[in-house]
């Protein structure tokens, strides 16, 4: 790789790989950033990959890795991100008067190694790539939209399926919704890099109509392979598609947000699509109400102040 023309996923894949190394090599924990004088280099923008990182550590190996303790320094600054493992003493650490607050690392146990994820991932994205299941979606798609993002996310959003944007680019909420999508990623005060965002489809419908129930039939292995390997804690369901092919329910979307559903090991929340906010603005006001809810649930206040 030339390290000159490095982009941040390429940064982040080599930084992951490089705490794999340290992983395999036994090393369990990872020295705090002091949270009052942060270093002057960018360390602080690898905290969730390094963070990520440490969690597969105890993943793999509960009893001899035990959940270490973290700084909530993040937690503090409203981004879902996790921070650093903390390996001063606790003595130490009150002489300097500097730590937040220590909680652990939530892990569980059928969180999959990072590289096993990646790997399970791009071997699924590889069978998408080949699917015909759909006669129709496969003869009139420019290519396949799997999925994007962090496969240790602790949330995968699930929207509708691909629109011509998202057809022509390979990658979901690219187009208009995709900004608007954004748009709220950022309100939450997180990065689209930090979520696992994919969708009912694989395949554009032509017109951009709903997706046929056998339609989502069809790629409904897809959807759950990819959830099995990212395994989040929240799924976010964007519009009714995503949330009655999810759920397996009839009900509207007016009546499946504002709860929490189970899917396996996560929790489900239903939300208004993007597109939808985008003909009826007046609902932003819920869909924001709705992620104070999940945020909250996730031990972040999207309401309270950010310093
Ligand atoms: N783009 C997507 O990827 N999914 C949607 O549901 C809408 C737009």
């Amino acid at each position: 790789m030339d390290e000159k023309n490095l982009n941040g996923d390429q940064i982040r894949l080599a930084v992951i790989q490089q705490l794999e190394g340290l992983r395999r090599a036994g090393v369990t924990h990872w020295k705090r950033i002091d949270p009052i004088s942060p270093p002057k280099t960018s360390q602080n923008s690898i905290t969730q990959v390094q963070t990520t990182a440490i969690k597969s550590v105890t993943a793999q190996n509960p009893e001899k890795n035990p959940a270490p303790v973290v700084s909530t320094a993040i937690a503090n600054s409203h981004t879902p991100t996790r921070t650093l493992v903390e390996t001063e003493s606790s003595e130490l650490a009150k002489k300097k008067n500097a730590s937040p607050p220590l909680v652990p690392i939530p892990f569980h146990p059928l969180d999959l190694p990072l590289a096993d994820r990646i790997a399970g991932l791009a071997a699924l994205a590889e069978r998408v790539k080949g699917c015909t299941r759909c006669h129709e979606l496969a003869s009139t798609r420019t290519q396949t939209v799997f999925g994007v993002g962090n496969p240790q996310a602790r949330i995968v959003f699930v929207g509708e399926a691909p629109g011509a944007d998202e057809d022509a680019q390979g990658e979901p909420f690219v187009g208009r919704a995709g900004q608007l999508l954004n748009d709220i990623i950022k309100a939450c005060r997180m990065r689209r890099e930090d979520i696992y965002i994919c969708n009912v489809l694989r395949c554009r419908p032509p017109g951009n109509r709903l997706p046929a129930p056998e339609e989502a039939t069809n790629c409904r292995e897809f959807l759950d392979g990819q959830l099995a390997h990212v395994n989040p804690e929240y799924i976010v369901c964007w519009g009714a598609c995503a949330a009655q092919n999810l759920l397996g329910s009839t009900e509207t979307i007016g009546k499946l947000r504002r709860k929490f559903f189970t899917y396996g090991r996560s929790k489900v929340l239903c939300t208004y699509h993007p597109a939808y906010l985008m003909r009826n603005p007046a609902a932003k006001k819920d869909v924001w109400e709705d992620m104070k809810m999940l945020f909250l649930d996730m031990g972040i206040d999207l309401a309270a102040k950010s310093k």
